[in-house]
């Protein structure tokens, strides 16, 4: 796929959960690729397993299904360190990038994203996030 075939593939698969946020299809892209950039740097997935769907931690794609915002960032922002999940809070990378995260959970929830790397960025090897 050539880059501006990539980049349009990623607009389809956004329109759906961006019209629901009364966003520009390009803002929402963005936001989902930081939700799915943070979580890969700080690597979820060691205890939450491959694509996040569930190993030593429960899917958080399942929680995202069944838990308000509100409760899916708590969980996240607050932990429940003697269950074996860190609290997030204080930890730039995912506390400024917490909606994003959610967004990004949702959107694989409801389907609109798919599990794996997202489109196009299945060789992103950014360390950072501002
Ligand atoms: C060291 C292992 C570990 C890491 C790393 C980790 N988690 Fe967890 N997480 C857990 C465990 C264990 C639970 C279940 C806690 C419980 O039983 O209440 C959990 C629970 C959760 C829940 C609530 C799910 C539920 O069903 O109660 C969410 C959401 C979540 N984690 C998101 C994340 C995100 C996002 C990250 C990365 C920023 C992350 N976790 C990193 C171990 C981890």
């Amino acid at each position: 796929m050539t880059r501006r075939a990539v980049r349009f593939a990623i607009a389809g698969v956004f329109g759906v959960s961006s019209s629901a946020h009364a966003q520009a299809p390009a803002a929402a892209d963005a936001s989902l690729i930081d939700g799915w950039r943070a979580v890969r740097i700080a690597d979820c997935a060691r205890c939450h397993g491959k694509d996040h769907e569930g190993l030593a931690a429960p899917s958080i794609v399942g929680f995202a299904r069944t838990q308000s915002r509100e409760r899916f960032i708590a969980a996240i922002l607050d932990g429940n360190p003697e269950q074996g999940m860190p609290a997030y809070r204080g930890n730039p990378l995912i506390e400024n990038h917490i909606d994003a995260i959610y967004r990004y959970f949702a959107a694989r929830a409801d389907g609109s994203v798919a599990a794996g790397a997202m489109p196009g960025r299945a060789s992103d090897t950014a360390t950072t996030l501002e």
